[in-house]
């Protein structure tokens, strides 16, 4: 571990590596309705981030949701983009990044994972694992990082549990660990049983307000005063699980759950906010600090002198009046001063780094210092790309770039009225720098027509809303029916020599990058048995 030389002399070297180990940077995912939100909200609410319930999000027009940013999100009721969140709890930084549950949007939801330590998935306890659970865990386990369960709304009326597990680990293929056992559910429903401190947490419904603590009874499975408490069908229900649980579940292993093998598993309710408390103590100390990333140098430590940081997510226009455009980054190692010169690795160029913000809800607030596992916002006059790297560092290196995901979807863009060319290129443009869509030309091409891709269809509504809104054009869209996207490998080829099918298209990106666009993956197969040598790649890097 290298020892930061703190030039500033305000803190001192343990200080500063307390700062870190006392982070924990998390994505909470989950399929919309299943109360992301709701816990988000709860999680707040004990830190003290904000006071009153039902502030993070009112669905139904009551009040604006601080963590959806674009209007499209409120008409639809989905998230599309992702916030970030800080508060301190219990000597703990805390730094939530909240994902869109549509998969539509899984590309963002990946690139936000990025930028997170562990994920916490929300499952609710009646559904059990939906759609969009799977996609986005599919996403969560590309990146190996812990993952916690926390099955909720145990006060309605709920699938059998050890069910619910067998779908987590058939479904979604990983071990499972309930750290607490659901005592009945729905009008039923008393309480857990933590397993680990033998107790139960007796539920009572306190409706949707409040941070009070639940009652904590020490519990002698099969004494008799269990019979009352929980009446006698659920206590000895409540046994047999136990003791099949300790019989036959998985074994609690560390090291597994720290590679995403092993998911702890949490039953609750975020509405009537039981379970979230103990589910938050025990996260924290199961969860790790932010840990060493791989650079083309090797490992950088957390804790090293040198700062650096990487872009996972860019968005424009986030507030009308502002219209800017902000690039958030993850803090890899060191410390942020507002104001430092660091080196943007992709721009072989000088920064001065003096405009940043932190979110908390909708208020931004500018933030002078922050530390290795923040996310900071920094003002961007056009100059990052997502994945970019920033550093302090003497010599400089890069994090591994964020790979590009292949889009599904593609249309033929151009712009209502020819007289607004200049707004439908900059809107483009911008947008694509943002990685909400891709967008790709003819070989030589100019910008008349655009080809945009996507990863899910919805992506398509957002361009024609944002186009509209945020730069006043009207655009046209035609879909084609391409659905496959390959890169070419082959540095010096010309895409004009190969022998394709007629159905297949060349293109290129706005790197200059060359492409082809397939209908079928027939036709891929096709074109590298007619074309030797051709290498073709899923990926854009
Ligand atoms: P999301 O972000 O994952 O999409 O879900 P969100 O938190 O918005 O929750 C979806 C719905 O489920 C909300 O109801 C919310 O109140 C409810 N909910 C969340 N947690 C629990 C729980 O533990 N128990 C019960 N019974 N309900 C829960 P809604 O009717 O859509 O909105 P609202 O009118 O309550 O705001």
């Amino acid at each position: 571990m290298h020892w930061p030389v703190l030039s500033h002399g305000r803190s001192n070297v343990k200080d500063f590596v307390e700062q870190i180990q006392k982070r924990r940077t998390f994505a909470i995912i989950s399929h919309p309705d299943a109360g992301k939100t709701t816990l988000t909200e709860k999680l707040l609410l004990y830190g003290g981030a904000i006071q009153q319930a039902g502030i993070v999000k009112g669905k139904k027009g009551a009040r604006a949701a601080v963590s959806d940013w674009m209007e499209i999100e409120k008409q639809r009721g989905i998230s599309v983009t992702s916030s970030v969140l800080q508060f301190e709890y219990d000597g703990y930084c805390i730094n939530i990044l909240d994902t869109p549950g549509h998969q539509d949007f899984s590309e963002d939801t990946y690139r936000t994972l990025m930028a997170a330590d562990s994920a916490v998935m929300v499952i609710d306890a009646a559904k059990g694992v939906e759609a969009q659970t799977k996609k986005l865990f599919k996403v969560c386990t590309m990146r190996g990082i812990p993952i916690f369960t926390f099955i909720n709304k145990m006060d309605r009326e709920a699938r059998n549990p050890f069910d619910l597990l067998e779908e987590i680990e058939q479904v979604l293929g990983i071990e499972t660990y309930p750290m607490n056992w659901p005592i009945g559910s729905g009008k039923d429903f008393k309480g857990v049983y933590d397993r680990n401190a033998k107790e139960i947490l007796a539920f009572q419904n306190v409706g949707k307000v409040g941070t009070q603590q639940a009652q904590k009874i020490e519990a002698h499975l099969g004494d008799e005063n269990l019979d009352q408490l929980l009446t006698k069908p659920l206590h000895d229900t409540l046994k047999d699980d136990i003791e099949l649980l300790d019989g036959a579940a998985y074994e609690f292993d560390k090291d597994k759950v720290d590679h995403g093998k092993l998911t702890p598993v949490f039953f609750g309710s975020a509405l009537t906010n039981f379970g979230v408390e103990p589910f938050l103590a025990d996260f924290l100390r199961l969860s790790m600090p932010p840990l060493p990333r791989t650079s083309d140098r090797g490992e950088i430590d957390p804790c090293s002198e040198d700062f650096s940081a990487f872009v996972f997510k860019i968005q424009a226009n986030m507030n009308k009046a502002h219209r800017d455009r902000i690039a958030f980054m993850r803090i890899c190692s060191g410390r942020f001063e507002r104001g430092m010169d660091v080196y943007h690795v992709q721009g072989g160029k000088k920064i001065k780094l003096s405009q940043s913000t932190q979110l908390m809800a909708s208020e931004r607030e500018t933030v002078d210092e922050a530390f290795a596992g923040d996310i900071i916002g920094i003002f961007d006059p056009g100059v990052f790309s997502i994945g970019d790297t920033i550093t302090t560092a003497k010599v400089p290196f890069a994090y591994a770039g964020i790979p590009t995901f292949a889009p599904e979807h593609f249309a033929r863009i151009s712009q209502v009225d020819t007289m607004k060319r200049k707004q439908f290129v900059k809107g483009m443009e911008q947008i694509a720098q943002e990685g909400a869509i891709q967008i790709f030309k003819e070989l030589g091409g100019g910008m008349e027509e655009v080809i945009v891709g996507v990863v899910g269809v919805l992506q398509f509504e957002v361009l024609e809303y944002r186009l509209k809104n945020e730069y006043n054009v009207d655009i046209r869209r035609n879909d084609l029916s391409y659905s496959y996207i390959r890169w070419i490998e082959n540095e010096d080829l010309d895409p004009k020599t190969l022998n394709l099918t007629s159905d297949t298209r060349r293109v290129e990106d706005f790197k200059g990058r060359r492409l082809l666009l397939f209908t079928s993956p027939w036709n891929i197969d096709w074109a590298l048995e007619h074309n030797e040598g051709l290498r073709l790649s899923e990926v854009g890097r």
